[in-house]
């Protein structure tokens, strides 16, 4: 029987940076207005306050703090810094901290409502080596004014999108399905494919907290349906984000559902150091600026690493998804098992067991759909005689080192493949490389270097 865990790393690779809570909107769902965060911050402010009394402006208190927690990432192993908020490009400073994280090496990219970014911002990012980004749009024009709370928004996204193109910026629309906008899903897709030549779409799940209602399983089959529509009809790229349960979910969407990286390689930091697991959830781990992550990361987190509280039929189950989203119960819930699967104790293990005979058949269901719908030629890669690579960033991890690419994900690659990864320049011939991987790995054929190459994301 297999037993599933998620897998550990000695810290986040990658980290949304909350430069400020503050926003220029106010949209109706956003967990950065959950109350018990709001009290977090309250809390926090009254420390800044004092600070401003004694020092200078709080905004250079801030920013100071924000490179040091950027020097701290960096120490960490953090590849990549995601520009976050709040609304990142309301803090003045925001142009230092992206040039100081791009001096420090890190891949960078940004979420944000594009409100403020117009041609000079997308220069500035794009000259920081930002090369994709996600827009928050959360319908057609009338529906996201009023979801955002502020007429104009629409526009001022579309006219940020249309600067960051020009700047080489690709960017990905992020849509937050409530009440509000899920009637007007499929319209907007369409809407943004056709007049807006948008071709990539993340629908993230909804967090719930007392403030609106929780969309149903019924919600999502809809979303699902249109998502998949969408992708047919006009090649979009869609995906369900934050993870779902598989087995709530009929075979042929499974294509769009997204993992959640949260808790391992992903983390949270905000202005003042405080990090935590996921971007939703109210409650910190710790502070990067006072304790080593590298410590912080496996003791706060190896107990959801090995499955704590999701139920037995995850623990067993074949099609394992990460068990949905720990925060969709609620945002005060940071380890709880996804709102469509059971609690841990209200599950027997007779019951898991049946669900687990059910979720293999249903991996064997899905390995036949998708040989018969989705099978592709195996398409016969060219290799150039001086190979290039994609811009990546990398660190040492457990055996080998773990590699993030840009716009391609992260890759655990043994120290060998790293060796050839290392002499990829453009300039040195297979055989070059070959030749001096072969000084440390004695009996490296050219063949072995060329499999490895074929690998890597090469341009
Ligand atoms: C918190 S915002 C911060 C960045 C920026 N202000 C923006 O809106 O893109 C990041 C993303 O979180 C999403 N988000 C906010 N509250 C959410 C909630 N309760 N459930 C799911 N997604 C949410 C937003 O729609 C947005 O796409
Ligand atoms: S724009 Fe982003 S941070 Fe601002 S209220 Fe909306 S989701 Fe929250
Ligand atoms: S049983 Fe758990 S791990 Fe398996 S598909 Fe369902 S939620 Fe995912």
């Amino acid at each position: 029987m297999q037993v599933n865990q998620l897998t550990s790393v000695s810290a986040p690779i990658s980290v949304n940076l909350e430069v400020t809570d503050k926003c220029n909107l106010s949209c109706s769902f956003c967990f950065n207005a959950a109350p018990s965060y709001e009290a977090m911050m309250q809390s926090q402010e009254k420390q800044d306050r004092a600070e401003k009394a004694q020092n200078e402006l709080l905004i250079s208190v801030r920013k100071k703090r924000i490179l040091k927690t950027l020097d701290r990432l960096h120490e960490t192993g953090v590849l990549e810094i995601r520009l976050f908020g709040g609304e990142f490009t309301i803090f003045k400073s925001w142009r230092e901290i992206l040039e100081y994280a791009s001096t420090k090496g890190f891949l960078i990219s940004f979420v944000s409502n594009g409100y403020l970014i117009d041609g000079d911002a997308a220069d500035a990012l794009a000259r920081n080596g930002v090369a994709e980004c996600t827009i928050s749009i959360h319908g057609p024009r009338d529906v996201h004014d009023a979801v955002v709370k502020r007429i104009g928004s629409f526009d001022r996204a579309m006219a940020a999108i249309k600067y960051l193109r020009e700047s080489g910026v690709v960017p990905t629309v992020a849509y937050t399905p409530n009440r509000e906008n899920i009637d007007t899903l499929e319209a907007f897709i369409r809407e943004m494919c056709e007049e807006y030549d948008v071709m990539s779409f993340s629908i993230s799940r909804l967090f719930s907290d007392d403030r609106y209602s929780n969309l149903t399983l019924d919600d999502y089959y809809r979303i699902l349906e249109v998502i998949d529509r969408c992708h047919r009809d006009l090649g979009v790229e869609i995906m369900l984000a934050d993870s779902f349960p598989r087995c709530q979910v009929p075979i042929k969407y499974w294509r769009y559902l997204g993992y959640c990286s949260q808790g391992v390689t992903f983390a949270q930091v905000d202005f003042n150091g405080n990090i935590k697991n996921c971007s939703a959830t109210s409650k910190i781990l710790g502070n990067v600026l006072e304790e080593d992550v590298t410590k912080l990361w496996p003791e706060k987190l190896s107990g959801m690493w090995r499955l704590d509280h999701l139920p037995k039929s995850c623990k067993i189950c074949p099609i394992f998804c990460g068990g949905g989203c720990t925060v969709s119960r609620g945002v005060e819930n940071q380890f709880a098992p996804d709102e469509f699967i059971p609690w841990p104790s209200d599950e027997s293990w007779l019951q898991a067991i049946a669900k687990t005979v059910y979720n293999r058949v249903r991996k064997i269901g899905h390995r036949i759909f998708y040989a018969q719908h989705y099978a592709k030629p195996e398409s016969v890669k060219e290799l150039s005689n001086t190979p290039v690579v994609v811009e990546y960033n990398s660190r040492p991890e457990g055996e080998g080192h773990v590699v993030m690419f840009k716009n391609f994900g992260v890759r655990q690659l043994t120290d060998q493949a790293y060796e050839v990864l290392r002499y990829i320049d453009g300039k040195r011939s297979i055989s070059e490389i070959t030749a001096i991987v072969q000084k440390k790995y004695n009996g490296t054929s050219e063949a072995e270097v060329v499999e490895i190459l074929k690998s890597l994301p090469l341009r």
